[in-house]
């Protein structure tokens, strides 16, 4: 893809995912013009105690694009970005805490504002490429294929109304639109969503903090298909030309289990620390076994995950304990 001279939307810019595309597009396509635009952390809560939206200037230190803040609830707000022309919109923001419950909010944030946004899209003849989640499919049968969802809670239902939006704009407009449905995305990034990060970081804290893994009953049989962030931005980046426009997995296509992280992350943390082993709190909103069909990711993308979970947690172990020693031992 030739990205000289396109001009780049990045919404939830400030966030995990969303800083690591602004960066991929700043070291592998500077002569493309990239804005960000996302709400930065306020300080307010949830009921769940979690603050209400993770972005972190951190993520963006050495970006040198433009940043807009604003909420992509609030009109006044999405009318600063008419004044730019995109010619992709990479949808991120979002209320991205799937242990939210308030499902006004939720709904609010997560459907109404990505029809604002595709509203702007096909003004600005714009290709949408947003996020949307493996979560839509709940605990549905395994793989996971584009078609059998079955959210259980709140965060999963927006995602799949996101989706059915999409469709229905799919078919209606002349527009390039692309969903992606992330499974279990960890990498760099990731440490200011708080508790809400991977369990590869948290469990890597756990360790260096030399205390035991704290791992939910039976988690060598709770498996997830977990994705490192390079795979997740390779799979935005092919979607910028689809063969065809519509709802994508975006994982391994292999399940893993938590215990394997941890047995992992002790190999190359050189520990043999014993896991504890406590009782699952959120039974009933939780995903027991999730394994993401790629075969159509593969054929309409040209996407092909290219880190195992081995490999990911080898390049990223680096960055957590630089992140254990400036973070969390100041804290
Ligand atoms: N990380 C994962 O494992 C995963 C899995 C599936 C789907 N997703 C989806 O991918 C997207 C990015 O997730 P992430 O992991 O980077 O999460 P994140 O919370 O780090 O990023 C979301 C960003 O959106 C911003 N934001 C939240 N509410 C906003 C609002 N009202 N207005 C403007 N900005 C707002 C936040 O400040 C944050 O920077 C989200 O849509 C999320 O639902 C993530």
């Amino acid at each position: 893809m030739d990205f000289k001279g396109k001009k780049i939307l990045i919404t939830g810019g400030a966030g995990f995912i969303g800083s690591n595309l602004a960066f991929w597009f700043q070291e592998n396509a500077p002569e493309a013009e990239v804005v960000v635009f996302d709400s930065f952390r306020s300080g307010e809560t949830f009921d769940n105690g979690h603050l209400k939206s993770f972005g972190h200037y951190k993520n963006l230190m050495g970006f040198t694009g433009e940043i807009v803040t604003g909420d992509i609830n609030s009109p006044e707000d999405l009318a600063r970005l008419r004044d730019f022309d995109f010619d992709y919109i990479f949808h991120e923001a979002a209320i991205s805490d799937t242990t939210v419950n308030d499902q006004q909010i939720m709904m609010r944030t997560n459907l109404n504002a990505f029809k604002d946004l595709l509203e702007m899209a096909r003004e600005m003849k714009a290709a949408m490429i947003y996020a949307s989640s493996g979560a839509t499919y709940g605990n549905a049968p395994a793989p996971q294929t584009v078609g059998r969802e079955d959210p259980a809670n709140i965060y999963g239902f927006s995602k799949l109304a996101m989706d059915r939006l999409a469709y229905k704009w799919m078919k209606e407009n002349d527009l390039p639109i692309v969903g992606l449905r992330y499974f279990n995305v960890y990498g760099p990034r990731e440490y200011y969503k708080d508790k809400t990060a991977s369990m590869v970081l948290q469990f890597g804290h756990q360790i260096l903090a030399g205390q035991s893994p704290r791992l939910f009953e039976g988690s060598d049989k709770i498996q997830r298909d977990f994705i490192y962030i390079d795979d997740v931005i390779q799979a935005n980046i092919k979607a910028c030309d689809p063969k065809r426009s519509g709802v994508y997995n975006v994982g391994t296509g292999k399940a893993r289990s938590f215990q394997e992280i941890v047995d992992i992350l002790q190999k190359e943390l050189g520990t043999d620390l014993p896991c504890e082993y406590i009782p699952n709190p959120y039974v009933g909103q939780y995903q027991f076994f999730t394994q993401a069909d790629i075969e159509p990711t593969r054929e309409y993308l040209g996407y092909e995950p290219e880190v195992s979970l081995e490999e990911g947690i080898r390049r990223y172990v680096p960055e957590i304990v630089r992140l254990y020693e400036t973070e969390v031992v100041s804290r």
